[in-house]
């Protein structure tokens, strides 16, 4: 394998809880699986810079201690080494600039700037207009944290100003679940299997649901909830990108271009949001955590009802829930299949069932009627477990952010959110920011408001039959 073209990687927000936790560890295992090009730097940057660089490598090195078991110390040495901070801000990034070219200098003329933008929304947009400013966007590659905007005004805002300092092709909205092993294991069970693409739509299908019960809370993230919300946090972001993969049409091939074709053209389908068929959830306590209004109508919990208006979904729900503290952390996509007409005695059959568990080694689980033993021809439910995750490539996954930064460094965007993906999602949510169903309270440790629990109709969330929950 050759060594990608050099890089400086310069990262906003590089003292921050997403850098510490994801990106810094997601470094050391490329640099520890040989995958980071030969030559590169990465400058942190930020509002307040510590005392020191020293400061700063010191408490990146107890970062990845935190993150990575048996780290090997001579990796994380020259990474670390290859570390870098300058201060800068939206209105000065003039020093900023200068250690960007002095790096630059020292990698030749073929060294790539990329800037990850791991920033809120509200500082997105001046952050890139100082990029513009200082030339740190010329050429460079930008990744984009999520939510791109707060709403469909500031996304188009935020991506006029984007624009005006970068190509689309240059752009790279990240969305960590498309990095997912599992999310991109939908694409291959899909389409690599004559068993499941036939029976993929609303002939076969009855409805689907996309279920993500969190256990944590806040963790201290008041603020940025405060903010943003459950329903920009997730579903506009993550859970609408995992239907996407659920819901495409075949693509042409698996080339970025053809993919996020065939992506946007799912959300292009996708009807607006109705607020009836939406439930917003806030669990008991959550005023009382710190940064948190004592009267906030903040959502921390969104169960929705979703359509896919195409010849392929058309009539199908999409069931989509996620909130903070649940009953259980799950990341579950289940398609329910119609029932055929049946000769079996007695009730209707239960309708098959397969949920793919989309966690980093994906387990599918089929639920199916086969013949109860003896001597009568009756039937009875059956639950089979299927592993995805073939045990001799088990070690070869790569975690979510490390398989993305990898995608940006080589210059691959077929797993990043095009522009009008993102314009399209926020239309299709926009009817739940300016009609916001009343936040109902829910218990911690529950599974969210009482009116969520039966939006699906009588079958019900699949999850909580499968969980202790
Ligand atoms: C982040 C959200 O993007 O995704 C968090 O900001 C959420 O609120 C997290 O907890 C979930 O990601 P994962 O990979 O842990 O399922």
């Amino acid at each position: 394998m050759t060594s990608p073209d050099p890089v400086v990687l310069v990262l906003f927000g590089a003292r921050g809880d997403l850098a510490r936790r994801m990106l810094f560890p997601s470094l050391y295992r490329l640099a520890a699986a040989g995958r980071l090009p030969d030559d590169y730097a990465v400058i942190g940057s930020g509002r307040t810079a510590p005392d020191s660089v020293d400061e700063f490598r010191d408490s990146i090195r107890d970062a990845l201690a935190e993150s990575v078991d048996d780290l090997d110390d001579d990796v994380v040495q020259k990474l670390l080494q290859r570390l870098d901070f300058q201060s800068s801000s939206a209105d000065d990034g003039s020093e900023l600039a200068d250690t960007v070219r002095q790096a630059r200098e020292k990698l030749g003329p073929d060294a790539t700037t990329l800037i990850y933008l791991s920033v809120p929304p509200t500082a997105m947009e001046s952050m890139i207009a100082m990029l513009g400013r200082e030339g740190l966007a010329d050429g460079a590659r930008l990744v984009v944290e999520k939510p791109f905007g707060i709403d469909l005004q500031s996304s188009r805002a935020l991506q006029e100003t984007i624009t005006s300092v970068a190509d689309e092709d240059h752009i790279y909205r990240i969305d960590h679940f498309l990095g997912k092993e599992a999310v991109q294991n939908i694409l291959a069970l899909r389409f690599a299997n004559g068993l499941l693409e036939p029976a993929w739509n609303a002939t076969h299908v009855e409805s689907v649901q996309i279920d993500v019960p969190e256990t944590l809370g806040l963790e201290g993230r008041g603020s940025f909830y405060e903010a943003t919300g459950c329903l920009r946090d997730m579903v506009s972001t993550h859970l609408c990108q995992v239907l996407g993969f659920v819901a495409m049409e075949p693509p042409a091939t698996l080339e970025a271009r053809d993919l996020r074709e065939a992506k946007a053209a799912v959300f292009d389908a996708m009807r607006p949001l109705d607020p009836q068929r939406v439930v917003f959830g806030q669990f008991d306590g959550y005023r009382g955590e710190e940064d948190v209004d004592d009267d906030s109508q903040v959502e921390t919990f969104v169960a929705a009802e979703a359509y896919v208006d195409n010849d392929r979904w058309r009539g199908v729900p999409f069931y989509l829930r996620t909130g903070k503290a649940l009953a259980d952390k799950r990341r579950t996509v289940t398609l329910t299949f119609r029932t055929p007409p049946s000769p079996f005695p007695g009730e209707r059959p239960e309708p098959d069932e397969l949920a793919l568990d989309l966690t980093d080694t994906p387990v599918a689980t089929l639920d199916v009627n086969v013949k109860r033993p003896g001597p009568e021809l009756a039937t009875e439910r059956l639950s089979s477990r299927l592993e995805l995750t073939p045990s001799d490539h088990a070690d070869d996954s790569l975690a979510a952010y490390e398989r993305l930064l990898l995608d940006v460094i080589r210059g691959d965007q077929t797993l990043f959110a095009r522009s009008d993906e993102v314009d399209r999602l926020w239309q299709v949510c926009q009817p739940l920011l300016d009609n916001p169903p009343k936040v109902q309270p829910y218990e911690k440790g529950s599974w969210g408001p009482e009116s969520a629990v039966k939006l699906p109709g009588d079958r019900g969330w699949r999850l909580p039959d499968q969980s202790d929950g």
